[in-house]
């Protein structure tokens, strides 16, 4: 994500603001850029490292004055390019901001001020809000803001200058974090305390939906209503390194916990309601509905997490939206000769965008004729620029190898694919995709039920974290989300382990089952909650210790036949693998961290597998 800084005091601002912006390079960024205000605005920006943004600025020395944005970038909106670099000055020269989040209705608002003759530069959501505040500004900034951010929609974290304030910031936070500091004659604003820990440790946390002003040595806050907030600051009294962690241990734990609110910016603009009710609108992707009209087979590619992703839509595509669908390792695909009919939509799913197998994949599907589509996390990566279409999933930058919220923004960027396939092929109703679309919504809420409460399964790793094999079964989507489990506990834990369709174990693994062999069963699908208590049945018969996910409604088949029972809250059956994901990967997490294992650089792995 994003990252901001802000400095205003009696200090030159910019080698401030460079620094605060190299203590956020963590969260990932492809472009920076700052802004200083000595009454005229100086604006630098830069693709690629913060290193270009250093030489362009000898270290921030050529630039004067003490009042000043930064930014590192990571692109939702707008390739990583120079132009779409933030800060994003209006067409008066008079405005800079600074932005983290997403602007739902940006085209709509662009549109509105294309029509009354204002001049964009980029293809950036964020240039809509400078430009807005512009277009307001009549020389009280606080004014300007407050009619700008009236009209926005979506998730923002602002940092905003103006050439006749050289000594004032204004801070909006909306659903972004954002963060200030006052110290004797100075203050600062920022996304995290990394940027500012330095200069002070006594921090306030923006409430959502606030405006505050800053100027040397004092901060006002203002809530929606215009009414002044007071403010009590938190004491930090974490090191750079834990706090770059947001006070998590490790890098994934914090990913794991991000998987709400990452959710809700995948879903962010896809799920649009009209009279006829919800639906999806995947026109971002370039995904039209005559292009989805077209589609006759759906066949996906991809490696590790990214091809458990593929098989969880599998059984969406087909279960739900009546479409045929292949899933196919990438690795497979590239050298098998692949036969794929045309009408066929082929889905390469990548968080990095830069799996070489996966690439290769790619480029023999648009050799054989057929419609590509990325599902990527990572804008202007080689998959995302080589694809014909381009559903990003908006995870954020993921800097643990063994991938937590990517995975999960995968699986919702692919159901909505289903659900948006599903309303061109007559096999499904329009009730059923309401029903589905309803639970979608609601899913982010019942995922920080999930996150907390992980009790059980904290319990569960510390009885079976010694174990030296695990088994993983499900049946449908269980056995797809059975599949990733057991990805995520051998990559971190180093635990062997295998995942296995429950009705497969009668037709010889089941011969590996002996007294105190561990079996994790994933047990979310109601229509085969019978024949996945059967399979517990036949493995706890011959010893095995099981440990058990289920749904609450569903919790009364299992009680009396597992050793651990976990619950999930009840959601839309295609859902399911959004919320089993959570307890699987804080079940791999904690069973890792009990034996002491590097969590979030694993041996032998890369984030990003860039040879074959
Ligand atoms: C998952 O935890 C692993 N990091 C790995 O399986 C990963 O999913 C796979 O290498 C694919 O990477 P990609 O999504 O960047 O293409």
């Amino acid at each position: 994500m994003c990252g901001i800084v802000g400095y205003t005091g009696r200090a030159q601002a910019a080698p401030i603001l460079l620094y605060g912006l190299e203590r956020l390079e963590y969260r990932g960024y492809d472009s920076a850029g700052i802004t200083v205000n000595s009454g005229t605005l100086q604006t630098v920006k830069a693709s690629g490292r913060l290193a270009n943004l250093a030489a362009l600025t000898n270290n921030g020395a050529d630039l004067h004055g003490n009042c000043g944005i930064g930014h590192t970038r990571w692109a939702t909106h707008g390739e990583p390019t120079d132009n779409n670099a933030h800060p994003h000055v209006a067409s008066s020269g008079q405005i800079s901001i600074v932005h983290n989040g997403i602007i739902e209705n940006y085209r709509k608002l662009k549109d509105w001020l294309l029509a009354r003759g204002v001049a964009f530069q980029s293809e950036t959501d964020t240039e809509v809000v400078s430009q807005l505040i512009d277009y307001y500004y009549e020389g009280d900034l606080l004014a300007a803001v407050r009619k700008a951010i009236y009209k926005l929609e979506g998730s923002y974290a602002l940092g905003i200058v103006a050439a006749d304030a050289p000594d004032t910031i204004i801070a909006v936070r909306k659903d972004s974090p954002l963060i200030a500091a006052v110290t004797d004659g100075e203050a600062f604003i920022a996304s995290d305390v990394t940027a500012i820990i330095k200069y002070c440790r006594e921090v306030i946390y923006l409430d959502d939906n606030t405006i505050a002003v800053i100027t040397p040595g004092n901060i006002t806050c203002y809530n929606k209503y215009g009414k002044v907030q007071d403010l009590t600051p938190v004491t930090i009294d974490w090191d750079i390194e834990a706090a770059q962690k947001g006070g998590y241990a490790h890098f994934m734990l914090k990913e794991i916990n991000e998987q709400p609110k990452v959710l809700r910016d995948t879903l962010a603009g896809r799920i649009v309601a009209d009279a006829a009710g919800a639906r999806v609108d995947l026109s971002d992707a370039g995904l039209t509905p005559e292009v989805l009209q077209a589609v006759r087979k759906v066949h996906i590619v991809g490696c590790g997490s990214a091809y458990h992703a593929g098989v969880v839509a599998k059984y969406q595509l087909e279960g739900f939206a009546r479409i045929p669908c292949e899933v196919t390792l990438a690795s497979e695909f590239r050298y098998s000769s692949p036969v794929v009919l045309p009408g066929t939509l082929c889905v390469v799913i990548s968080q990095s965008g830069e799996t070489s197998d996966s690439i290769a994949a790619l480029r023999e599907a648009k050799a054989l004729g057929v419609s590509t589509l990325a599902v990527v996390n990572v804008r202007g990566s080689t998959i995302a620029r080589e694809a014909d279409y381009i559903l990003y999933t908006n995870a954020g930058p993921e800097i643990a190898v063994a991938t937590s919220k990517a995975y999960s923004a995968q699986v919702a960027a692919m159901t909505l694919l289903a659900v948006a396939l599903a309303e061109f092929n007559s096999g499904a109703k329009r009730e059923n995709l309401q029903a589905v679309l309803n639970d979608l919504i609601k899913l982010p809420d019942l995922e920080e039920q999930i996150l907390s409460d992980i009790s059980l399964v904290q319990l569960a790793a510390s009885r079976y974290f010694n174990h030296s094999s695990v088994f993983f079964i499900g049946r449908g989507l269980d056995y797809a989300a059975a599949l990733e489990a057991s990805l995520k506990l051998k990559e971190i834990s180093y635990i062997h382990s295998e995942a296995y369709a429950g009705g497969e174990l009668k037709h010889g693994t089941i011969s590996l089952i002996e007294p105190g062999t561990l079996v994790i069963a994933v047990a979310a699908c109601t229509k085969l909650a019978e024949k996945i208590e059967s399979n517990i049945k036949e493995v706890k018969t011959r010893g095995a210790e099981v440990l058990t996910i289920t749904t609450s409604s569903l919790s009364k088949n299992f009680t009396d036949c597992g050793d651990i029972l976990i619950e999930i809250p009840d959601t839309h059956e295609l859902l399911t693998p959004l919320l089993t994901a959570l307890p699987l990967q804080l079940f791999a997490y904690y069973t890792a961290l009990n034996n002491g294992c590097d969590i979030d650089k694993p041996r032998n792995l890369a984030k990003s597998v860039t040879v074959e």
